[in-house]
């Protein structure tokens, strides 16, 4: 891979139709940008509308002429079992083909909240909310004609994380960066379990992949000081952001290459290869040891189907 990729080296995708979670804000908007400017059609999954829309009207100004790109917000709000339902089925309904699916949205380090199906906040946007969401379109992605990718946004925080499997919901105690540390961790399982379950079921073409973006400048590092109401830690992230954060733009680099780079395998991790892996161009790199753990993957997979009540099926899917 090139010392010094960037999003323009990403090849045609006129004929690619592209899923983005959060895709209104930092990563994901640029993530969406990039693949617009490359002529995909690109489903915006947002929970607010009102911002999805926002989002696509700055993404389409900012469009050089004749791209053939088409914007299509969709409100999916991860925190919901009963709205990813609805999103999925309405993917379903309308679209014939999904090429790359980015399981991009999350939260980090906010104080300890519910998803609506009582799951701590998290781990149900961060990874359930993406696992019950990858469940129900994998007919469609599997179905489509062609190489095929499941991109999942992990973070460098998943070195820190621990699955507890004694209290996922984190009830008996809650640290707001162990919680955010559990969440990427398990980004990472379940990136590498479900490439190891479509091997096992002999599905070569559709490739489920792991990527972080180092540190960059976007919305989420105020969430959390936001929902605390705390202005110093809110000013705080303001100096850190501006001071060592890469921007958004170089931060969806590895998300991006994840998703198109043709020398990307089922299984990999990208992120950046500069400064401590904050910031830079996309290379592969190795995640933690406990992320390979492959009885823990398991393990954490058949939690996730019981919670989520996604059942996974990789018999009678056919790679198209
Ligand atoms: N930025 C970094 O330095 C960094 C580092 C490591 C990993 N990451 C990962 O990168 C990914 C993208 O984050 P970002 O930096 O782009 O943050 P961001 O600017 O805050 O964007 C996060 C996106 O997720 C959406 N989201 C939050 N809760 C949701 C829910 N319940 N349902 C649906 N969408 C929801 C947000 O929607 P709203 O706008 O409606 O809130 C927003 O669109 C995350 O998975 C994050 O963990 C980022």
């Amino acid at each position: 891979m090139s010392e010094s990729w960037t999003a323009d080296q990403m090849p045609d995708c006129s004929e690619k139709t592209v899923l983005i979670t959060g895709a209104n804000s930092g990563l994901g908007f640029e993530a969406t940008k990039a693949f617009a400017k490359k002529g995909a059609t690109v489903i915006m999954a947002c929970r607010s509308p009102e911002r999805g829309e926002q989002a696509a009207q700055e993404v389409a100004e900012q469009l050089p002429g004749g791209t053939g790109a088409t914007l299509n917000v969709r409100q999916c709000d991860l925190a919901s079992l009963d709205s990813i339902e609805s999103f999925a089925e309405e993917v379903r309904e309308v679209y014939d083909d999904l090429h790359i699916l980015c399981n991009n949205a999350g939260v980090m380090a906010i104080p300890r909240s519910e998803t609506q199906d009582g799951f701590e906040m998290q781990l149900g946007v961060n990874h359930l909310g993406h696992f019950a969401l990858t469940g129900q379109l994998l007919d469609l992605i599997v179905g489509t004609e062609g190489e095929t990718r499941i991109v999942t946004h992990s973070s460098g925080a998943h070195t820190a994380g621990e699955l507890d499997f004694d209290d996922l919901h984190r009830q008996r105690s809650y640290s707001k960066w162990e919680a955010y540390g559990q969440s990427k961790l398990a980004n990472l399982h379940f990136a590498y379990e479900l490439q190891r379950r479509l091997r096992d079921a002999g599905i070569t073409e559709t490739k489920s992949v792991a990527c972080h973006p180092g540190y960059a400048d976007t919305n989420l590092q105020y969430r959390g000081p936001e929902q605390s109401g705390s202005r110093i830690k809110y000013a705080m992230m303001r100096v850190a952001n501006g001071v060592f954060a890469q921007s958004a733009s170089n931060g969806a680099l590895p998300l991006l290459y994840a998703a198109t780079a043709l020398d990307v395998e089922g299984g990999e991790y990208y992120g950046p290869g500069g400064l401590m892996n904050m910031r830079g161009a996309p290379e592969r790199q190795e995640s933690s040891d406990a992320s390979y753990d492959e009885a823990d993957a398991r393990q954490l997979w058949e939690r996730s189907e019981a919670l989520t009540g996604a059942t996974y099926s990789f018999e009678g899917l056919v790679t198209a």
